[in-house]
């Protein structure tokens, strides 16, 4: 049984982020919106429970109150902002109203060495908060302070309860991942074991008492997510499982060929590959509007599906690489990988009517946690690192008619352009602790629906453009445009213009999202 730490959401910002850190020191650690009902939450087992900060103040009309079953549980209790402010207010001690936000970093002054703070760890501290605490909850004592906070920490080290005024979640509290440990470890006695080895034989055994001896089928589109549960199924099920991989001529270049190497070669599970491309094509001829090609592939895949489905006994479960941000976002963190289905999101949309049961094998991991459960489970690393595809693919970069000829061009310019970002080791993302940025998040080509004049070879030409379009982000529902090297565009640029036939000129999209979007459909 691998530890637990139950995260109860005030509806902070950083809420995920307590989660991600308590599961970095390898506890698995579980979300729960503040008034989900107490059995659910105790049924996890928790050691501890983090209380995370919120936006409002425990003084609102229908303020978030603590529920009772925590203190009922005698369990350990860290309380960060608002679920510090929490604990006080429950326990009887003061709360002040705040007469202004204190927002950014602060220096910590030991006034108490304890479990969870020493005094070599470093001072700076993030704060973002309006109330504060004013007088203690009886049992607590004041563990440090801030020039704006006399109590930026309180403990009451006999039942185990201690509250934070700052933010250890985030990284500019740089001590923060140390306390967090220290909680986790020290207060609530967790051992580390939450490692991609444990989730794997943790998710097979769900799996295998969720099917039982049914037949399942899934949907792979090269995407890292549909991969890797196809992946942890097959481990569970071995021939249970039909893989189906539908062939769009959508697709970027070598997402089949992994696709087909992975499930057709490597997995041994049963595979199918519907080559459905005339098919995709003849119901896309003479579309241009952005939502109408979207409906029709969505509308395609379905009936290929289906008809598949029949020739294959009528299975009852499908799989699906629904993961955790997902579930957080719709707020339905129960445990339980079974459910009827609503919508699909990697497929483009599947019928209500299939009456599938739904296997979620990834329902509790971050995008980072699925990638490494696919290296363990040996994928390769081009299909796990990746970049995220939308599910109607090349069709809504491919602007105007969607045509083979013109799809082929799309795909030669992209693969060019992924393959300088390659080596220039920029076709990831990330961000340091200064915030730099380095990379992309997704970068990739579209082919516009104009004709430009130009000259090459002394002969006049008269051909398409390409829009090279890269971003930073990290959730996708913001972006900015990536400051990519000028010599790296440069080369991107001659070698479509030189490579790819039809294609005689190159611009680079500056528009952050938003106001634009990340695709141009
Ligand atoms: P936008 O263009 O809305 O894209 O800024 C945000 C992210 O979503 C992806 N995207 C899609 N993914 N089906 C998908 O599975 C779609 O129809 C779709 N449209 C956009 C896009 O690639 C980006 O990562």
């Amino acid at each position: 049984m691998i530890d637990t730490i139950a995260v109860i959401d005030f509806g902070s910002q950083y809420a995920q982020l307590i989660v991600r850190r308590i599961r970095e020191a390898q506890v698995f650690a579980e979300l729960f919106p503040w008034d989900t009902p107490g059995d659910r939450v105790m049924a996890v087992k928790p050691k501890g429970f983090v209380l995370s900060g919120g936006p409002g103040s425990v003084y609102d009309a229908n303020a978030p109150e603590i529920p009772g079953y925590l203190f009922e549980s005698s369990l350990p209790i860290l309380g960060i902002c608002y679920g510090m402010q929490a604990i006080t207010h429950s326990l009887g001690g003061e709360v002040a109203r705040a007469v202004k936000r204190e927002y950014g970093s602060a220096d910590l002054t030991l006034l108490k060495p304890s479990i969870l703070l020493r005094a070599d760890d470093d001072p700076q501290v993030w704060m973002s908060h309006g109330d504060r605490i004013d007088s203690l909850p009886e049992g607590f004592s004041v563990l440090a302070k801030t020039y704006n906070s006399p109590i930026a920490a309180m403990g009451d080290e006999y039942r185990a309860y201690y509250g934070l005024q700052f933010h250890p979640e985030v990284r500019h509290t740089p001590s923060g991942e140390l306390l967090i440990k220290r909680f986790v470890f020290d207060v609530c006695g967790c051992k580390p074991g939450w490692t991609p080895q444990s989730i794997i034989e943790e998710s097979v055994d769900a799996i295998r008492k969720e099917v039982g001896s049914g037949k399942v089928l899934s949907a792979v589109s090269g995407g890292v997510d549909s991969s890797v549960a196809t992946a942890l199924v097959q481990k569970a099920l071995g021939d249970q499982l039909t893989a189906v991989f539908v062939e769009t001529g959508l697709m970027r270049k070598d997402e089949g060929f992994w696709v087909e190497k992975v499930f057709g070669e490597n997995l041994n599970c049963h595979f199918i590959k519907l080559d459905s491309k005339e098919v995709f094509f003849s119901n896309l001829k003479g579309v241009t509007a952005p939502e109408e090609k979207r409906r029709i592939i969505g509308e395609t895949f379905i009936r290929l599906f289906e008809s598949t489905a029949l020739t294959l006994g009528e299975p009852k479960f499908l799989v699906q690489g629904t993961i955790y941000p997902d579930v957080i976002e719709s707020r339905a963190p129960e445990r339980s990988s079974a459910h009827r289905i609503k919508t699909h999101h990697n497929v483009g949309g599947l019928p209500e009517r299939m009456n599938f049961d739904l296997v979620e094998p990834l329902r509790y991991l971050f995008k980072d946690e699925v990638r490494k459960v696919g290296e363990a489970l040996g994928l390769p690393k081009e299909l796990i690192w990746r970049q995220p595809f939308p599910g109607p693919g090349l069709a809504v970069r491919c602007l105007g008619e969607v045509s083979l000829p013109r799809i082929e061009k799309l795909r030669q310019a992209d693969a060019i352009f992924t393959e300088e970002l390659a080596k220039a080791n920029l076709l990831t993302f990330s961000e340091d602790d200064q915030g730099i940025e380095t990379g992309t998040a997704q970068a990739f080509a579209v082919l516009l629906p104009v004709k430009a004049v130009g000259v090459m070879g002394d002969q006049r030409t008269y051909q398409e453009v390409i829009a090279l379009r890269a971003v930073t982000t990290h959730d996708f529902m913001t972006a900015d445009w990536a400051r990519l090297p000028n010599e790296l565009l440069a080369r991107v640029s001659s070698r479509i213009v030189n490579e790819v036939q039809g294609v005689n000129r190159v611009v680079y999209d500056i528009t952050s999202k938003p106001p634009g979007t990340i695709e141009w459909e």
